[in-house]
């Protein structure tokens, strides 16, 4: 049998790069929160249905699944991006900046949208060749915990047909455009949510001893919950404690009977975190003692590490060499402390989950979630074309493969 040639995705992507820029420029006009992103699935849908593919709308609400059955048998790989914007005022001043104020794509997810979607045009033009299936997972509301993959994976999708191996991507404005970072294993710590509520007896400010100061005692409870990375845990072993957001007092002269307080915990290593919540509220009984508060304390579980299979990550390490060139797909040494709900496939399913190069040639470098986070367009087809690589290889096996 004589072997077909392999495709040239990379080629192929640079000729759609517009096409994909329009349509990340369009989502990144419209943004919507979890769970809400009507208009970007109705765009996602369209496009789908227009390749032919089986779709699927309303997945896990706002979800949006589209199914490439490949001409001959074989293996389903998965490809997920996520829709999600976040509620910050948008201040790029990019020509296709946000519509909607207080609203704003400040994490890239719109890029994640044009990049399958490009990937989705390209492994469409070798519908007949493909040796299985690709499922396109067009997931909602990363940002928020619970998250949509949990929802999605719970309505199905990664069954019938069954998915043996998933991607994904994060563009990355720290890493020039052009490159890929990866890494074996643990690549995301996981990310829990907490709550304390500190109850005290409020009183007069110039009567401390009549009353129990709420706010002495969570500045107690702020120093004594950092002192877990600095004191309690192996130092070489990552764990951050952050108290995001604190409420609480009345006036300058009145001492408050309560403060609320909220923040996230994050681990690496599944035994640290089970031991969390009870490190946590050995410190927080102390200072109850000895401040006469009492102190409420909910830890909410949130998404699991997000942990790369080695045999997905060699997989994308060679289809990103053969798109980028050598030397441009970077191992990372150790794992970011943020969290995401890619995890949850990645617990289902053997996969990958990688950094896009989207760094912008000159300018400051906005990290995400800042007001004015931007990407370099020319992710784009870099990232269409390494999904579409990986995704080819996944379903042909290596171009040595020998045929049965
Ligand atoms: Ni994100």
């Amino acid at each position: 049998m004589v072997p077909k040639p392999q495709p040239d995705f990379a080629r192929e992507a640079r000729a759609r790069a517009a096409e994909m820029s329009e349509i990340r420029r369009k989502v990144h006009r419209y943004p919507e929160l979890g769970f809400e992103e009507t208009e970007t699935a109705k765009l996602v849908a369209a496009h789908l249905a227009k390749l032919g593919f089986e779709v699927s709308g309303a997945v896990a609400r706002t979800g949006v699944v589209g199914l490439l059955r490949g001409g001959l048998p074989g293996p389903t790989i998965a490809l997920r991006a996520d829709m999600d914007a976040l509620p910050i005022l948008e201040q790029t001043g990019l020509e296709f900046a946000s519509e909607r104020p207080g609203l704003m794509h400040a994490c890239g997810h719109d890029a994640h949208v044009a990049i399958t979607l490009g990937a989705a045009h390209l492994l469409a033009g070798y519908r007949q060749e493909l040796r299985g299936s690709v499922k396109f997972l067009f997931q909602p509301s990363e940002e928020t915990p619970p998250g949509g993959a949990a929802a999605m994976i719970e309505e199905g999708v990664l069954d019938n047909p069954p998915v043996d191996a998933i991607l994904g991507l994060h563009v990355n404005p720290h890493l020039p455009v052009g490159f890929i970072g990866v890494k074996d294993g643990v690549t995301m710590a996981a990310a829990d949510n907490f709550r304390v509520v500190v109850r005290g007896r409020g009183g007069h400010g110039a009567a401390p001893h009549q009353a129990a100061d709420a706010v002495v005692a969570a500045a107690a409870v702020i120093q004594g919950l950092q002192t877990i990375s600095s004191r309690l845990v192996d130092p070489v072993v990552p764990v951050v404690v952050t108290v995001g957001t604190i409420h609480g007092g009345y006036k300058a002269n009145v001492i408050a009977d309560q403060v609320e307080m909220h923040g996230t915990v994050r681990t690496i290593l599944p035994d640290l975190r089970q031991q969390m919540p009870e490190t946590m509220q050995k410190i927080l009984d102390g200072v109850a003692a000895a401040y006469g508060c009492k102190i409420d304390f909910d830890y909410l579980r949130g998404y699991p590490p997000v942990e790369n299979e080695p045999a997905m990550v060699s997989l994308l390490v060679e289809a990103g060499k053969l798109i980028t060139g050598p030397g441009r797909v970077l191992k990372i040494a150790h794992p970011s402390m943020g969290g995401e709900d890619f995890a949850y496939f990645l617990q289902r399913v053997p996969g990958v989950y990688f950094y896009l190069g989207a760094g912008k040639q000159e300018g400051p470098v906005y990290p995400w979630h800042h007001p004015q986070f931007d990407i370099n367009e020319e992710a784009l087809p870099v990232g269409a074309a390494v999904l579409a690589q990986a995704a080819w290889t996944y379903l042909q096996g290596s171009p040595g493969r020998s045929e049965e």
